[in-house]
């Protein structure tokens, strides 16, 4: 089974943030590990997140990689590299990237490539602004994200996708449960129809999810999961998401 909800903790996190964690997490946890759970810490706390977490089955994933495997590229560090500290899947082309480091569907392209030589799963997300979703334009946006950034990474023997809708991050906003439900349906349709060499195994959610949706998006039949930045900050909130998807994904 895919990884079903990822925590990205993006720029957050120290030794102590980690221990406090993963101790409200286990015990809150229900324990029933019907899903794969991960987590994307900032990179360089991969390995202690590894020792800290080495008795639950959590996967640990990275946040980005760089779009090559070596060379004169101060500050990157490169798919093989995470793949070396125990990565299982990293994030790729985070709306975040893609407006503070100006990150293009074809550099993301380059990533997923990486990725993908290296056995770790990518996480591409996806997603729209909030003019283009109110002129409608999401499901044209969506679907050229996608185009552009698989047409020369259409190989992929393994692919996650994240629909994250820009104006849903970190604003306690989000699309309605049906609508996440459709995007989705398309974005599986697109991948399934132009890329069928791509083993897409599932479309997460990101957006603004917590607790408290939790249950209304994971009742979608479309909704295989989700990306969650600030509620998995908590671990207890985290763990009741993972306990209310268990219930509901049996
Ligand atoms: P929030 O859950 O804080 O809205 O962030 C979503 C996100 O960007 C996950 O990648």
């Amino acid at each position: 089974m895919s990884l079903c909800l990822v925590a990205n903790w993006k720029l957050n996190g120290s030794k102590e943030f980690n221990h406090q964690w993963a101790l409200e997490f286990l015990r809150n946890f229900n324990g029933n590990n019907f899903s794969i759970l991960g987590i994307a810490p900032a990179s360089l706390y991969i390995d202690h997140l590894k020792t800290i977490l080495t008795d639950c089955d959590i996967e640990i994933g990275s946040q980005n990689i760089d779009l090559e495997e070596t060379g004169a590229r101060t500050g990157e560090i490169s798919a093989s590299m995470i793949k070396e500290l125990g990565c299982a899947f990293s994030i790729i082309g985070h709306s975040e990237r893609r407006m503070l480091f100006h990150e293009t569907n074809q550099m993301i392209c380059q990533k997923l490539i990486q990725a993908d030589n290296n056995s770790v799963i990518p996480i591409l997300c996806i997603g729209e602004s909030a003019e283009e979703n109110q002129s409608n334009n999401t499901f044209n946006v969506l679907e050229q994200q996608i185009i552009e950034a698989l047409e020369n990474a259409n190989e992929l023997s393994a692919l996650i996708i994240a629909y994250e809708p820009v104006w849903a991050i970190g604003s306690g906003k989000t699309p309605k449960p049906e609508e996440i439900n459709s995007v989705h349906e398309m974005i599986k349709d697109v991948v399934q129809s132009r890329f069928p060499k791509i083993g897409l195994e599932s479309v997460l959610y990101g957006g603004s999810v917590n607790f408290k949706n939790a249950s209304s998006l994971f009742e979608q039949k479309n909704v295989d999961g989700a990306l969650i930045g600030g509620a998995s900050l908590d671990g207890r909130e985290f763990a009741l998401i993972a306990n209310v998807f268990n219930e509901l994904r049996v």
